[in-house]
């Protein structure tokens, strides 16, 4: 109200009190928005105390550069370099000559803290001052200032045009030589439909300097403002030609950033003049609607807030708008309380694994009995939430994780894949082969440039529920090395005590793992880390003799893959003489990964032949297998019938599966030495001795 009443009353001579923060190499004109810094204490102090203001305006003013100078020289004198002069009277200001009294009104907009106490300021000029009197200096800057009138315009309208339309096709023709001149700069000139304003844009564009501009603030007459500027901006086009630069990289009074930021604010107003709704605007409005209907825990709602307050404050489009927006998008998309019902039917859950998977009984038994007891543990929790405070976690998974441990290719990860389906859980697989960083589990914190939550929390977001099943495949795999130990991150995740709060690093907040279902597979149990074995409930498979192999391929791998070559059900027919030659002949393998990719080499021949129009079903006798997958790739060691002096038959256990070894001595002419050859291990090689001992003895 103030404000207004003064514009009845003449309000020129009135004199007003107000802030005042003085700049080193900035003069602020009416009517534009610069970003400033403010890092020394009083500067500060000043900035705090108008904030609190309701109007929170304040005067800026530029520092003589004389002054500056000044203290300059002062700060390298010996006096202060013995602490003679107190510090503080370096780089402050003390009396109303060390500032130029022409100044600017201005309205801060946002204040944005730098850290060591500086801040950065983003402020509008707002009108021209005089500057009175320097009432106090410390701890904050008052004066007492009177407005001025508005420019003189004692020219007539078309010479006012005509300069205008001068200065534009300066800049017309400045961008032109220039082609790094920002299209969008020339825009905001080109429409600026403001004579003063033009010309104050103008002057913050070419950089001038602190005398140069300070002359066009305190310049009265709007015409002599034109000229001024026109002929600055000659003066600067002249110099573009002749070393071809302009917007002085020399001159770097107005850094990058500052031209950055003038360039979107006056983008801005255009913006809104136009009618064009603010995109910015637009999105964090979104964002909150989104957070005000989703039903988020109260750290998660309160993390989304602060961002988008953060959000509001820098440039959307700029690198940090961007990561704010990403890291907001996690934490509303993240399945914080989502859940699915779980399948506890035991007979269903039978029916299921019977479908997906042949023979494997003992597998499945065990697996049955894990969901047995998963069931009766959770019914308890449930009555025992009833009766005792809900804040006991909510894990029913107590103690045992279980693990598939085998050959590749028994059905580890498609049994997994099977108990999330008799549950009715969504399934998500991680592969630990290789890992070595903590933080490809746990994520990266946000500070790092492209950091990503880690693929638990990935898993989880895919997933959409908090309650799927995770499969964390090949724990066998995992290493470590100097980026940490994600075994041990792991044990964090598989502990009941511990994983209701997992916090990935990216995320910066709890997550609840207890609903989780994880199941683990490995190779090689001996090279699962003890701690972790500890927490794992070992299921063994082993792998398949041919016989099963075969029931396999014909009740399972043959129809998936004839469905993936894309042919009718019966396209393809491989008799069970066929199928044991491709198994004996073409895999060498305990699972039977190898034999599904051979038929599906077989299933993609036949559809070539679908392809060409040859719509009848393909038998692969015996005799065409070679047309399909080419000459045998494996020997089988026939066994040999008649049993021969010093070759005797062995048994053997490899990861392809079971094997026959033929085992052949010759006793040399002298010498009680041993000769072994076939690349033995160690115990091998004892055997071998302790049979010539034998021998010999
Ligand atoms: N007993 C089985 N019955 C049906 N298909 C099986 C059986 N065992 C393995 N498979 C199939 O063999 C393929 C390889 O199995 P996979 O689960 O990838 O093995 P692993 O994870 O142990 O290396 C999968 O397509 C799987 O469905
Ligand atoms: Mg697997």
């Amino acid at each position: 109200m103030l404000h207004v009443t003064s514009l009845f009353f003449n309000r020129q001579n009135k004199l007003e009190t107000s802030f005042l923060l003085p700049l080193g190499n900035v003069v602020l004109f009416p009517g534009i928005t610069l970003p400033v810094i403010a890092e020394k204490p009083r500067s500060v102090a000043v900035v705090e105390s108008t904030m609190k203001r309701n109007n929170k305006q304040l005067i800026i003013a530029a520092i003589r550069p004389q002054t500056r100078q000044k203290w300059a020289e002062l700060e390298k004198s010996p006096e202060i370099l013995n602490d003679k002069i107190s510090e503080s009277r370096v780089w402050q200001v003390e009396s109303l000559e060390e500032i130029y009294p022409i100044a600017t009104l201005a309205v801060i907009h946002q204040m944005i803290p730098l850290g060591m106490g500086s801040v950065q300021l983003i402020v509008e000029g707002l009108e021209r001052v005089e500057i009175v009197k320097l009432v106090e200096t410390d701890p904050v800057y008052s004066v007492k200032f009177k407005r001025l009138p508005t420019l003189a315009k004692e020219t007539d309208e078309s010479t006012l045009q005509a300069l205008v339309q001068a200065i534009k096709s300066l800049w017309s023709e400045a961008a032109a030589i220039n082609p790094g001149f920002p299209q969008e700069l020339l825009g905001i000139l080109l429409n600026s439909k403001e004579p003063a304003l033009l010309a104050y844009q103008s002057s913050i564009l070419l950089q001038q300097d602190v005398t140069t501009s300070q002359a066009l603030l305190e310049e009265v007459n709007l015409e002599k403002l034109l000229r001024q500027i026109l002929t600055n901006l000659q003066k600067a086009l002249k110099i573009q030609k002749l070393r071809g630069e302009i917007l002085g990289e020399t001159k770097k009074e107005l850094d990058q950033q500052q031209k950055e930021f003038f360039l979107r604010e006056q983008l801005k107003k255009i913006q809104e003049q136009l009618g064009e709704t603010d995109t910015e605007q637009e999105e964090i409005r979104e964002l909150r609607s989104r957070l005000a209907n989703l039903e988020l825990p109260e750290a998660v709602e309160k993390q989304v807030k602060r961002e988008l307050d953060r959000l509001e404050r820098v440039q959307s489009a700029s690198a940090e708008g961007g990561v704010i927006r990403t890291y907001v998008d996690w934490l509303l998309e993240m399945p914080w309380h989502q859940q699915v019902e779980d399948n506890l039917d035991l007979d269903n859950a039978k029916t299921i694994l019977d479908e997906d998977h042949y023979g494997l009984d003992k597998v499945k038994e065990r697996i049955i009995e894990h969901l047995a007891t998963f069931k009766l543990k959770k019914l308890a929790q449930q009555q025992s939430l009833l009766l005792v405070d809900s804040k006991i976690p909510q894990s029913y998974t107590v103690g045992t994780v279980i693990c598939f441990v085998g050959p590749p290719g028994v059905g580890k990860t498609s049994v997994g894949q099977s108990i999330a389906r008799t549950l009715g859980r969504p399934f998500e697989r991680i592969s630990l082969g290789g890992l070595r960083d903590e933080a490809e589990l746990r994520g990266h914190r946000r500070t790092y440039i492209g950091a990503m939550p880690g693929r638990i929390v990935q898993a989880l977001h895919r997933a959409e529920v908090n309650n799927p099943v995770i499969m964390l495949d090949e724990l066998d795999k995992v290493g470590m090395d100097y980026r940490g130990d994600p075994a041990s991150v792991l044990l964090e995740i598989l502990d009941p005590q511990q994983n209701h709060s997992f916090r990935d690093l990216y995320l910066d907040l709890d997550f609840d793992l207890s609903q989780v279902l994880f199941i683990g597979t490995a190779n090689d149990l001996s090279r699962i880390p003890p701690p972790l074995l500890d927490r794992l409930e070992i299921i063994e498979l082993s792998g398949y003799s041919p016989q099963e192999k075969l029931k396999i391929a014909q009740k399972y791998l043959l129809p998936r893959q004839i469905a993936k070559a894309g042919l009718p059900e019966d396209a393809v027919q491989i008799p069970e003489s066929t199928m044991g030659l491709i198994i004996e002949y073409y895999t060498h393998e305990a699972g039977v990964r190898k034999l599904e990719q051979q038929l599906g080499t077989v299933c993609r021949k036949v559809a070539v032949h679908y392809a060409k129009g040859e719509n009848n079903p393909q038998l692969v006798p015996p005799e065409r297998l070679e047309e399909f997958l080419g000459v045998r790739q494996f020997l089988k060691e026939e066994i040999r019938r008649e049993s021969k002096p010093g070759v005797a038959t062995g048994l053997a256990w490899t990861p392809q599966g079971g094997e026959i070894l033929f085992i052949e001595a010759v006793l040399l002419p002298q010498g009680k030495d041993l000769t072994i050859t076939g690349q033995l291990g160690e115990v091998m090689q004892e055997s071998a001795e302790i049979a010539r001992s034998y021998v010999w003895s």
